[in-house]
């Protein structure tokens, strides 16, 4: 009779076998070890204070542009009465000493023609001065993912909570957003001249 593959009854399993299953058993122990400590530390079990949002529910807050020149405000005091004028031109009843450098643009591709206390967009949709920056971002679209993002601009605010975002006019002019150089503040005084005398710092100060 051919050799059986299977062992014979009664005989003790031969070593392999038994080093087998104890390696198995001693790894199926370990792993319930290690999903019991696993559960131990979830941090969602057992704690008396309740959980932070890991997202914070950061709505932004868009912070208002600085205030206008009441002079000017409401604008339509003086344009409901005034004859609304599309022509390109230079003014010279009123706003004429007011700078203009802004590409090529001209007033009406920004202010609204009929009512002047509002902006309007390229499709005619208006919108109010508080919210220039939609318009602003309509012909310079390449600096919204960059504001959104505070990358250009300046936001402050929380990392968690409501992030606060200066508006495009709180830095540009919109009649000459050209950034105006700032003047260089003088460097830091070294540690030796501010244990100086009051005096001696007013004389080593630029
Ligand atoms: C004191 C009256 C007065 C006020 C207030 C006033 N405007 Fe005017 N505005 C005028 C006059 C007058 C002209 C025409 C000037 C010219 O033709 O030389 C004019 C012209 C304009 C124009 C050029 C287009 C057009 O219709 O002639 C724009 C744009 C404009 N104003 C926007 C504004 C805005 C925006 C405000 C509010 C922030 C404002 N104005 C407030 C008197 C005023
Ligand atoms: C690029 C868009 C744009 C153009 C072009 C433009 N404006 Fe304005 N203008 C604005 C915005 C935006 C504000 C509001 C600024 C703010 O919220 O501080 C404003 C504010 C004003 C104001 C009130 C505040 C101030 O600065 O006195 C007047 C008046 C005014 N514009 C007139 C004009 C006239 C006149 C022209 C054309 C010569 C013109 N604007 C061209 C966007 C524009
Ligand atoms: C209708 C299109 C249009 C709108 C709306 C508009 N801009 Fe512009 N902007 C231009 C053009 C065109 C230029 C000139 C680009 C050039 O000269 O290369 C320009 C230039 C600029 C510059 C660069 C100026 C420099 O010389 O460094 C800034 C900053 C700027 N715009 C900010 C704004 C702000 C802020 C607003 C909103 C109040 C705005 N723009 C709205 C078209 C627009
Ligand atoms: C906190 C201030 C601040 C705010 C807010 C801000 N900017 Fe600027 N922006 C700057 C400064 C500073 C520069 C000049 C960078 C330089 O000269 O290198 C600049 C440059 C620019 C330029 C011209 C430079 C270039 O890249 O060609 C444009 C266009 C512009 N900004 C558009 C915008 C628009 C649109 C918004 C609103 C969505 C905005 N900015 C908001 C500070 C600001």
């Amino acid at each position: 009779m051919a050799a059986q593959p299977s062992q014979p009854n009664g005989e003790r399993p031969p070593p392999y076998q038994l080093a087998t299953w104890s390696v198995i058993g001693l790894a199926l122990l370990a792993v319930l070890a290690l999903a019991s400590v696993r559960t131990d530390r979830d941090p969602e079990r057992g704690r008396d204070y309740p959980p932070r949002p890991l997202v914070a529910a950061a709505t932004p807050v868009l912070l208002p542009p600085p205030e206008m020149d009441d002079e000017y405000l409401p604008c339509n005091d003086c344009h409901a009465d005034e004859e609304p004028n599309a022509n390109v031109r230079d003014l010279e009843e009123e706003h004429d000493d007011m700078e203009f450098r802004h590409g090529d643009l001209w007033c009406l591709h920004c202010h609204d023609l009929e009512d002047r206390d509002v902006l309007h967009l390229a499709n005619g949709a208006r919108v109010a001065f508080d919210d220039s920056w939609q318009l602003c971002t309509q012909c310079h679209g390449e600096k919204l993912a960059d504001w959104r993002a505070g990358v250009h601009g300046k936001r402050t605010g929380h990392w968690r909570g409501a992030a606060e975002y200066r508006t495009c006019v709180s830095c540009h002019d919109p009649h000459e957003p050209h950034f105006r150089p700032l003047a260089p503040k003088p460097p830091p005084l070294r540690p030796e001249q501010i244990t100086r005398t009051d005096s001696a710092i007013e004389e080593v100060e630029p």
